[in-house]
């Protein structure tokens, strides 16, 4: 590890998990409940390492231009909006998320969901407060035998895959890159396929920008005539004013929505949309990936990749750097050197070793964009003064020594 502690600061009550992982390795933790504004990061970041965030802190670029110490910053959650990472690459920060850390508590909440619309819960609970005893079977369905089109198949789509059909459904999917069918599910050549087959739609594509409306009136017209239909991917790839024409006209029987193209800044601010008080329809406030579990898994997981980076240089799952992680004996100095894209890096860095009759026992070299990033082990002779070269090298961004 480094020389001196390693010092981590980590805001808005990031789990508890997380502090303890990061003290039980060494690292000097302080944890504050809240987000921090500019001026009071700015402040507070001076001498930390590793700086943990959630979703409220901004990590701008003048935060990270005035932490010159500053190895990593984690964002514990999902999204890195938050994080200019223009500036952390340029200053050679490290940028980690958790991307899949709430996997299944967004599978879980979509069966829970399906299930209710298939039932008509939302409206036999509605009806119950209002003290009315509506006892029938119109309208309510067993989701076995019934089949549900997933649309983007990645992460959440494959895990809903293999629930659902644990739960006796059907599968067909629909996706844009080349993905595996899992268990017994059929993948769709095209979205219309699945939209002319499915019982319930649920979409779980990525929010790249072309995906922007690519669910409007057209799509819910080629669904089936009562059929259900779910988003808790994206808020702007569906016109929910067309959903909403679809639910009143009676061809969509039902739907459940947890994401919107412009969602509410904090609790208890009003939440406006179209789709507000419609039969049927489950709204949530984007709580797809909300459960205490993920946090928690949240937790570990960041922890761990601040912990590998550390003490390993490993950049695996990084969201700005070369991706790399090589195992590292123990008797082995590493040099992790962080660089400028620029041609000769390699062949300069290790003339300065030969130079110096150092052997290399392992070296794995990644580039991303502007920058490379070059892991170079070895067990004597890397000398200060080597260090010092590499270090004063012009395309050196940072060299950090891990012995
Ligand atoms: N509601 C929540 O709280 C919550 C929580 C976590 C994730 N999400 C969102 O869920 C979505 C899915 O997450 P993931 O981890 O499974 O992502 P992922 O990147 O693993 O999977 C997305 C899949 O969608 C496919 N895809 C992209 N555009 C498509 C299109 N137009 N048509 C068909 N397929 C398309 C991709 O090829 C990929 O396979 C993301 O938008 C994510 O932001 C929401």
């Amino acid at each position: 590890m480094h020389a001196s502690p390693i010092r981590a600061l980590l805001l808005e009550q990031i789990h508890s998990e997380a502090v303890e992982r990061l003290q039980s390795a060494g690292v000097e933790v302080t944890s504050l409940d809240r987000a921090l504004d500019e001026a009071e990061l700015i402040d507070a970041v001076a001498g930390m390492h590793l700086l943990g965030v959630r979703s409220k802190t901004h990590v701008t670029g003048r935060v990270i231009e005035a932490a010159p110490q500053l190895l990593a910053v984690g964002a514990f959650c999902i999204g890195t909006n938050q994080i200019d990472l223009h500036s952390a690459t340029e200053h050679g920060v490290t940028v980690f998320n958790a991307p899949f850390s709430n996997t299944r508590s967004v599978v879980e909440l979509v069966i829970a969901e399906l299930i209710a619309l298939t039932r008509r819960l939302t409206e036999k609970n509605e009806l119950m407060h209002g003290g009315i005893w509506d006892k029938s079977a119109t309208g309510a369905h067993e989701v076995r035998g019934r089949t549900l089109g997933i649309v983007g198949y990645g992460n959440i789509g494959t895990q809903l895959s293999v629930l659902a059909e644990n739960l006796g459904m059907r599968v067909l999917f629909y996706d844009t890159a080349d993905r595996l069918a899992l268990g017994n599910a059929r993948r769709c050549e095209t979205l219309k396929e699945l939209l002319h087959d499915a019982d319930v739609v649920t979409l779980h594509v990525d929010g790249r920008p072309e995906n922007r409306n690519i669910f409007g009136a057209a799509e819910f017209a080629a669904m089936r005539e009562g059929s259900l239909f779910l988003n808790l991917s994206r808020g702007f790839v569906v016109d929910y004013a067309a959903l909403r024409g679809a639910i009143e006209s009676g061809h969509i029987a039902g739907a459940a929505v947890d994401v919107f193209p412009v969602e509410p800044k904090g609790r208890g601010d009003e939440f406006v949309s179209e789709l507000r008080g419609l039969p049927n329809v489950i709204l949530t406030p984007h709580i797809g990936g909300s459960t205490e579990e993920a946090q928690q898994d949240i937790g570990q997981f960041v922890a761990n990749k601040f912990l590998d980076f550390v003490t390993e240089g490993s950049t695996s799952l990084s969201v700005n750097m070369p991706a790399l992680g090589l195992p590292r004996r123990k008797d082995t100095l590493r040099l992790v050197h962080l660089h400028r894209n620029v041609p000769g890096v390699l062949a300069r860095v290790n003339g300065i070793l030969a130079e110096a009759q150092v052997n290399v026992e392992a070296q794995l070299l990644g580039t991303r964009g502007d920058v490379g990033y070059l892991v170079t082990d070895s067990v004597s002779g890397t000398t200060q003064a080597i260090v010092n070269q590499i270090r004063a090298m012009p395309e050196t961004i940072r060299l950090r020594v891990l012995v």
